[in-house]
């Protein structure tokens, strides 16, 4: 079993960095202060690196979407990755499906058969696992002085354990019985990023990421609603968009195309 933190052999020879340390509030916390480093530090920079990966054996203050809170205990996954790309790069939205798609294929290795068909990916990038929340992706980004984009990209993943007292089903990967840790499951995800990132190929792959996307995702043709702080659409999710946004089919046949919100399912499923 691997106990250490490192990149993956595709990861590493692609130029990517890593930065691991024991305990911080968030990782997406970290790379933002990295960034200010950066500014205010010539000889600090990204610029020789691909990307550099922040990974925690333990994140204090997590951040979740739509400003929630991402509980996480020892021996789950928490890391960052720190992107910087050129100025007006197109179809940067695309990314949330290239995470999703990457950490999927990076559970997959590890995972039986039976495992695996029932992991599914929840618009716009939530992992289920047997019908709960297992992982949760967080996207955040800044423009830089010189107007480039930093891009950071944060994945929690529940390992050993899920957390207790939350309002929708929540899973972990323990569950399928399988032999996993957080360092050999970061081994598999940032190979799998380097490799979905080529295929996103700064937007000119954003349709094959968009189809993987939609292979594995639940709920497609299934009523939903959509809460948008408290604004509920209600509709059929018929599919996602050729920019990913979710296309919402509604009773008096009006398209509706979701760019941010809380998908429910009347079947369950919810997070
Ligand atoms: C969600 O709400 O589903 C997104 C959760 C994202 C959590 C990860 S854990 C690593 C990184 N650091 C954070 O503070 N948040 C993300």
């Amino acid at each position: 079993m691997i106990d250490n933190f490192a990149l993956g052999p595709k990861a590493a020879f692609a130029g990517y960095g890593l930065e691991h340390v024991k305990t911080t509030p968030s990782t997406n916390q970290l790379a933002f202060e990295y960034i200010a480093k950066m500014a205010n530090d010539e000889t600090a920079s990204s610029d020789s690196k691909t990307g550099i990966w922040f990974v925690a054996d333990q994140q204090t203050k997590g951040r979740g979407r739509l400003g929630r809170t991402w509980l996480s205990k020892e021996g789950n996954l928490t890391t960052s990755l720190l992107l910087v790309l050129p100025k007006q790069s197109k179809s940067l939205q695309v990314l949330s499906f290239v995470a999703a798609i990457a950490l999927g294929d990076a559970i997959d290795e590890i995972l039986d058969e039976e495992s695996k068909n029932n992991l599914k990916l929840k618009w716009p990038n939530d992992l289920l696992f047997f019908g709960g929340k297992l992982a949760g992706i967080l996207i955040e980004a800044q423009m830089l002085g010189d107007g480039r984009y930093a891009i950071i990209i944060g994945f929690g993943v529940n390992i050993k354990s899920a957390p207790e007292g939350i309002a929708y089903p929540v899973s972990a990967i323990c569950q399928s019985g399988a032999n996993v840790t957080e360092q050999s499951l970061f081994v598999a995800l940032c190979d799998s990023w380097h490799q979905k990132f080529s295929l996103w190929n700064y937007g000119r792959g954003s349709k094959e990421v968009l189809t993987q996307w939609r292979n594995r995702a639940f709920g497609i043709g299934k009523p939903i609603n959509v809460n948008q702080s408290g604004k509920i659409l209600n509709g059929v999710f018929y599919d996602i968009d050729d920019t990913g946004r979710l296309v919402l089919l509604q009773e008096n046949n009006k398209t509706i195309y979701v760019s941010a919100g809380d998908v429910n399912f009347e079947t369950g499923m919810n997070s």
